[in-house]
């Protein structure tokens, strides 16, 4: 996945393929690459590492004739960041070009019916699949062969396809990830993101699940699968160029916070076939993890607290023994470890210099390393036995939010596989938590759709001085996220405490006016938590409780109460740290500090 742009037009197509490639270069990529037809002929090329290299490749662009073609920068999921899995793809008769973003859940089946048909393929991509599918199936009508192969696809995708069987015109269609038309004079474009055409027109198509567009160089028609016409209004783009990034907001951050439900189905959809998980990353046998003694989690910042939550989750369903440390703590503090134990490694960037070398103490020591990595072909990812990725996308603010979503599902698919293979849960448990686990994400974008009631509490206490976090079990794990997303945006103090343990010391810091926001989702611990609240209350602080709906009796001791939508307690830190992020984030915003780059904090630490 990454950026996607396509030109059709009387211009030379391949230096405005570049100069839109360039615009989506904030996004984040590790290779790229164009497909341009020029007098009925497929030219391509495809570098590694920077656009610069496909620059130079091309000699800006100018090498390569032809009036359409289509580009694509590449941020590596399936497959290693090399010129092989970079886009775009290319059936084996060289006459379907494709560029993807989003994920095609179901391309090994896919995959296995081609090459049982003769094909082969040469990269390690899900997206292949898609140009050597319209190949197998063309029947000399474009559209129609678009539309059916589009039609055999699970997953998420916004695709830009060529042909020289058609060479006078772009075929786009898009489910789950974004893809736009842009409309232009005697020329018109697609792209994933506006900024990639905002120089060349302002006037846009976006569309809407399952539209496809078909593009010349002076006629856009967006229709269904059946070719019906669908009559679209023109979006006029009155943001500039740094807002366009941003999709309209005002900060990556909260951008990011709104692509969670997505960002979550990528990472579940490819390890669920039905209600099974399915760990097919993972070389060891399923006795491996059957008789596994001990699992170590180890991570830095947030990666470290969605570790805490793996220890409930995995302990609760799978019935191991888990230990979580800071990867700066465990490095120096002579863990035990027997050859064969598990060690699981988080991390967003894969490159956090603690984290790294934890990995390579614990590997010294015999360990099996399996990690959690937002980043393809990171060093963390390339030093791991196994690596479980998140599908995320690149993550820009510096507080992260998707990554951490993320990485908890992964948590709780491998909760789910572990109890599976040793035997805590039967069959039909498994199916019933993986029926639930699949509505976190719509629960999650549910709860999005409107966050103003968030963003008015926010300025009301934008000028706290202190705050504190209270829960049990796993609400505690999710507090410590909640405080630290809050302290390190705002700049405000904040403390996460297990909920029992405020009154052997931190209580004496209550006082009137002291913000308190209390999480209580587990029903076990819930009359545990209202007594705290209680507590708390009785000496002054302000609460704002976080409950599961229908938990209508905390409204009577708490302030404000904030609702998330129902699930199982397992899954309740999913949704209960959304909140908590959006709070975070408003408050900052109001605080008017720039919320994607706070002060003293980086992205990705890789110094000790
Ligand atoms: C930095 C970031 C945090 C992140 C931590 C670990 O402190 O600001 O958001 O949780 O590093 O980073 P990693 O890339 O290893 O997840």
């Amino acid at each position: 996945m990454c950026g996607i742009i396509g030109y059709i037009g009387d211009r030379q197509a391949a230096p405005i393929i570049l100069s839109g490639l360039r615009k989506l270069e904030y996004r984040g990529y590790d290779s790229a690459g164009m497909a341009v037809i020029c007098d009925g002929k497929m030219q391509s090329e495809k570098t590694v590492g920077k656009l610069v290299e496909l620059e130079n490749a091309t000699d800006e662009g100018t090498k390569i004739q032809g009036k359409m073609g289509i580009g694509h920068t590449r941020w590596a999921t399936h497959g290693a960041p090399t010129v092989q899995n970079s886009h775009p793809h290319f059936s084996q008769d060289g006459k379907f070009a494709v560029v993807h973003n989003g994920i095609i859940e179901n391309y090994l089946e896919l995959r296995k019916m081609l090459t049982e048909a003769g094909f082969t393929f040469v990269s390690d991509t899900d997206t292949e699949v898609v140009p050597q599918l319209l190949q197998h199936f063309y029947n000399g009508d474009m559209f129609e062969t678009v539309s059916k192969v589009v039609g055999m696809l699970r997953g998420a995708y916004a695709l830009g396809i060529i042909s020289t069987h058609d060479p006078d015109r772009i075929y786009a269609v898009r489910k789950g990830s974004p893809l736009i038309v842009g409309l232009g004079d005697g020329a018109n474009f697609i792209a994933s993101d506006i900024p990639a055409i905002l120089s060349r027109t302002r006037r846009v198509y976006l569309l809407e699940e399952g539209e496809f567009a078909i593009l010349s160089k002076d006629k856009v028609d967006i229709v269904d699968a059946d070719k019906k016409v669908i009559h679209k209004q023109v979006y006029e783009v009155d943001w500039d160029v740094d807002a366009a990034q941003k999709d309209g907001y005002e900060y990556y951050m909260l951008k990011e916070i709104m692509e969670q439900p997505r960002a979550m189905k990528d990472t579940m959809g490819p390890r669920l076939n039905g209600n099974d998980v399915v760990m097919s990353e993972l070389s060891m046998p399923e006795s491996y993890y059957k008789n596994l003694s001990k699992i170590f989690i180890v991570a830095c910042g947030s990666a470290y607290h969605v570790g805490l939550v793996g220890k409930y989750v995995l302990e609760d369903l799978a019935r191991v023994p888990v230990e979580v440390d800071l990867a700066s703590e465990f490095r120096y503090r002579n863990p035990i470890i027997q050859p064969g134990d598990l060690v699981i490694i988080i991390s967003q960037s894969g490159e956090t210099l603690d984290t790294l070398e934890a990995l390579r103490d614990a590997k010294k020591q015999g360990a099996r390393i399996l990690s959690i990595v937002n980043v393809k072909g990171s060093s963390i990812a390339r030093e791991s036995d196994d690596v479980l990725y998140t599908h995320a996308g690149p993550e820009i603010a510096v507080a992260t939010t998707k990554a951490y979503s993320t990485q908890m599902d992964i948590l709780f698919l491998l909760g789910l596989y572990l109890a599976r293979v040793r035997g805590q849960i039967t069959s039909a448990q498994e199916q019933e938590l993986v029926e639930e686990l699949k509505t976190i994400p719509d629960k999650v974008q549910a709860f999005l759709k409107d966050v103003s009631g968030l963003e008015k509490l926010a300025k009301q206490h934008k000028s706290v001085r202190d705050v504190f976090f209270i829960g049990r079990g796993i609400d505690y794990a999710i507090a410590l996220e909640g405080s630290l997303k809050l302290k390190e945006i705002s700049y405000i103090h904040s403390e996460a405490y297990a909920a029992g343990e405020l009154k052997h010391g931190t209580i004496s810091l209550i006082e009137d006016g002291t913000l308190v926001i209390a999480l209580a989702t587990q029903q076990k611990l819930f009359e545990k938590t209202l007594s705290n609240i209680k507590e708390v209350k009785s000496r002054g602080a302000t609460v704002i409780a976080v409950v599961m709906e229908g938990h209508t009796e905390v409204e009577k001791e708490a302030d404000v109460t904030i609702y998330i939508p129902k699930t199982m307690e397992v899954f309740a830190g999913a949704l209960e740290v959304i909140p908590l992020q959006v709070l975070a984030y408003y408050i900052s915003y109001h605080k008017g500090l720039d919320v994607d780059k706070p002060r003293n904090l980086a992205k990705s630490v890789t110094v000790e």
